[in-house]
């Protein structure tokens, strides 16, 4: 709890039975003390959820105090004190369980960024009139979906990688200027781990980032824009089954929140709606050139806020639409500190030869596979144990050819069955295809099912397309979630669903390709009406054309 505060830029005042105090703003102040302390309020309660099922009721109060600077906090000493501070003891005891009540100058400074609900007044002691409260649902800037949070595997080596992005961050603050860079590398060589690394350092940093991540997908053309509907959704908390008047009243305060110009707010307003499902595609002839304008506008008000950290997944799918859209931004931000960061598999340079390229403030970083020390190191982490058989040791480095992903499947094959043969698969696809195998086969066919969804399913999606019992699916995703094979979303983007992701999109192309031709019409079929069932046909257009 302690680091959830400090990681926010918080002190511990003082422990007063089971509570604990916290202040921000004192010593030093910033000038989004109250959004730390609300968003350090939100990582407490999440703490609170997951280690250890204990309850938590938690206030944020803005004001004046009185602060005595030369206190020591450590030692027991107050540091504050006056009406704020009592005012904050009364919210807290009024807070719900797992609740966080915030007053009302903690609103007005936070609601760009917090989504709030109502919460009724609290009456307080010695005070006439009762505190008006607010409740902090979550971060506005929610995290876009598919962003794996956590890896229960340590990092070895790409130091000197990691170091690179977060340079390139810094160097966009400190010149007010866009960088680009995209990381190059094979299939499970470790792109989107180092994503999930930078964002961790963010997170540990003391400084508030925008992060907004939107992924391409491998269906082609057609759901060109999807990577930046995913990053405009996530900033207007959009979810997939929200009607098209929600989703479109949500698109309007998001955008009104960030620019005051109404003239101009009206003008983005009408070029984002496409890209969130609502209303119909004009991006395309001489209209294009308006809608990246208005895009890049959009992300310029989200860059002038704060920091901002634009990832675009698995470029190699993108169209040409979005590269050149990406083109464009790098081309064209301006005075705002914007690191946009690209991953993508070595596809698109031969589709691009001169990606990136003749612009000062793009990198290009390919991925080299580990070397062998590493990935011994890397087996030995998560086998728990420091030796293997020494010809199935060599064969395993052989065969995995520094490939981090290839490492884990082996390891995990290797729990499955407690042992291994030397003989291992020749590839990654092929390892993964040996595990898949050795499932039962309902687990199998439930993967194939979600595989024909995509890399994000659902399970009422898996329970449709085989007419299987809910809590059937369920129970099975938990066993296959264990084995590591997919994960479950905390947060899903449709309503009363549990979203689950493919852990590796590796494991669902395997699991496609695994498919009897005979039966997969039929089940992109059902996938279809399961789809289309949803709120927003528009945006789900693209999604059904490439099941039906
Ligand atoms: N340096 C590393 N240390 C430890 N584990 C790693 C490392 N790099 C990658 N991994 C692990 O290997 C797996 C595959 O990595 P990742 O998903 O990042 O691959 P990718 O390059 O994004 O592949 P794709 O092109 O298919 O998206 C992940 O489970 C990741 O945790
Ligand atoms: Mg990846």
């Amino acid at each position: 709890m302690r680091a959830d505060i400090e990681r926010f830029g918080g002190t511990v005042e003082k422990f007063i039975g089971d509570a604990v105090m916290a202040v921000f703003g004192a010593p030093v102040a910033h000038e989004d003390d109250p959004e730390r302390a609300v968003r350090a309020a939100l990582a407490v309660r999440e703490t609170a959820l997951e280690d250890g099922g204990f309850q938590v009721r938690v206030a944020v109060n803005t004001g004046e105090a009185l602060v005595a600077l030369g206190a020591h906090p450590a030692e027991g000493e107050a540091m504050v004190a006056g009406d704020v501070v009592n005012t904050a003891a009364r919210l807290q005891s009024a807070a719900p369980a797992n609740g966080i009540l915030v007053g009302e100058q903690t609103y007005r400074a936070t609601d760009r960024a917090i989504e709030y609900r109502d919460h009724q007044s609290v009456q307080a002691k010695g005070k006439a009139a009762p505190v008006v409260a607010w409740e902090a649902v979550q971060a506005r800037s929610r995290f876009g979906v598919d962003v794996a949070r956590s890896y229960n595997t340590p990092l070895v080596g790409r130091e000197q990688e990691l170091e690179l992005l977060v340079a390139a961050l810094a160097r966009s603050q400190d010149e007010r200027a866009p960088q680009l860079v995209t990381l190059v590398g094979v299939p499970g060589i470790g792109k989107s781990r180092l994503l999930a690394e930078l964002l961790g350092a963010i997170d540990r940093g003391d400084q508030l980032v925008t992060w907004r991540q939107g992924r391409s997908l491998p269906y082609g053309e057609g759901v060109s824009y999807w990577a930046l509907g995913e990053m405009v959704k996530a900033q207007a908390g959009i979810l997939e089954t929200d009607a098209p008047d929600e989703a479109a009243a949500k698109l309007g305060d998001a955008v009104r929140r960030l620019l005051s110009d109404s003239t101009e707010s009206t003008w983005i307003e009408s070029h984002l709606k496409p890209l969130a499902g609502i209303g119909a595609d004009e991006t395309t002839g001489d209209r294009r050139g308006e809608a990246f304008a208005a895009w890049r506008r959009f992300f310029e008000a989200l860059g002038e806020q704060r920091p901002l950290v634009l990832v675009f997944e698995d470029l190699h799918w993108a169209d040409d639409g979005l590269l050149d859209f990406v083109d464009h931004l790098v081309d064209w931000l301006s005075d705002v500190p914007v690191l946009v960061v690209a991953t993508a598999r070595p596809e698109l340079l031969s589709r691009r030869p001169a990606w990136g390229g003749g612009k000062a403030n793009a990198a290009i970083v390919s991925l080299s596979p580990l070397s062998d020390d590493e990935t011994a190191r890397l087996v030995h982490a998560l086998l728990e144990q420091s030796v293997l058989p020494a010809e199935v040791q060599s064969a395993l480095l052989e065969r995995a050819g520094g490939n981090p992903l290839y490492a884990e499947e082996f390891v995990r094959m290797f729990g499955e069955r407690g042992r291994t043969d030397a003989d291992l698969p020749e590839s990654v696809q092929g390892i993964i295809a040996a595990r898949l195998d050795g499932l039962p086969g309902e687990d199998k066919e439930l993967l194939q099912d979600a595989a024909v969804v995509g890399k994000v399913f659902w399970s009422g999606a898996l329970a449709e397309i085989g007419h299987r019992e809910r809590s059937v699916v369920e129970d099975r995703l938990h066993a296959l979630e264990r084995r590591e094979l997919v994960r479950r979303e905390r947060r899903s983007s449709v309503a009363g669903e549990s979203e689950y992701a493919f852990r590796h999109l590796l494991v669902r192309d395997v699991a496609y390709g695994a498919i009897p031709r005979a039966t997969r019409a039929e089940r992109h079929r059902r996938a279809a009406e399961w789809i289309e069932a949803l709120g927003r046909p528009e945006d789900h257009a693209d999604l059904l054309a490439h099941h039906y």
